[in-house]
């Protein structure tokens, strides 16, 4: 199995514990001082993406269980949330956000979106799954599925020496499986026109 399909296979067997790692509960806990900060960087991010306002037609890439699709249903008209896993779209879809969010269940590496359908590209915790031979690639199905003005608002981690490699085994909460997650740690930097509007 080639590590992208790796990833998808852990990301849908990992779905029903995904929002224990977000949430920092079991194993995923954290010492008070990390809880904390891990904490306010959430509100910090949440703050920044209503500050935003992910108005008009929104795709999400990986959307995952919701956590912002949520989030992003408040402001748009319209939200696409893609996602390869049917378990993660399932718990997304649980959350009944209203008849303007749809699902897409695909694997992005090879899904073309309508061109230049959307107001608004978003996705969290996805670039850093991107690896660095398919970045450019993704970059220009982003570009190609924005209108002319459209924006990209993006979360994720932020390189550090604790997150070294380009590659993170991670595991489940039943010992006997286990799965991958790539992940391009020292992410490559984006092309100029995003970085441009990545401070907007
Ligand atoms: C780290 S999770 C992020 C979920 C969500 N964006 C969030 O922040 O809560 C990564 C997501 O990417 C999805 N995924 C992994 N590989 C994918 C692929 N090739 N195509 C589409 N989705 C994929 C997984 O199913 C998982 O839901």
């Amino acid at each position: 199995m080639g590590l992208l399909d790796e990833q998808r296979a852990y990301y849908q067997a990992r779905a029903g514990e995904y929002d224990e790692w977000w949430y920092r509960q079991g194993r995923y806990a954290l010492q008070p001082d990390e809880e904390r900060r891990w904490f306010a960087d959430v509100a910090s991010a949440e703050q920044a993406l209503d500050a935003f306002a992910p108005a008009g037609d929104v795709l999400e890439y990986a959307c995952g269980t919701g956590l912002w699709t949520r989030r992003l249903a408040r402001h748009a008209t319209s939200v696409l949330a893609v996602d390869a896993s049917p378990a993660v779209i399932t718990l997304n879809q649980a959350r009944n956000l209203g008849a303007h969010v749809r699902y897409h269940q695909a694997d992005i590496f090879a899904w073309t979106p309508p061109p230049a359908a959307y107001d608004v590209v978003f996705f969290s915790y996805w670039l850093s799954h991107v690896p660095a031979d398919l970045f450019a690639a993704f970059w220009a199905q982003v570009a190609s599925a924005l209108r002319p003005g459209g924006r990209v608002f993006l979360i994720d981690s932020h390189h550090t020496a604790e997150l070294p490699g380009h590659v993170q085994q991670r595991t489940l909460n039943e010992a006997a499986s286990s799965g991958w997650s790539s992940a391009s740690g020292s992410p490559p930097t984006c092309p100029p026109p995003w970085r441009r509007s990545a401070g907007a």
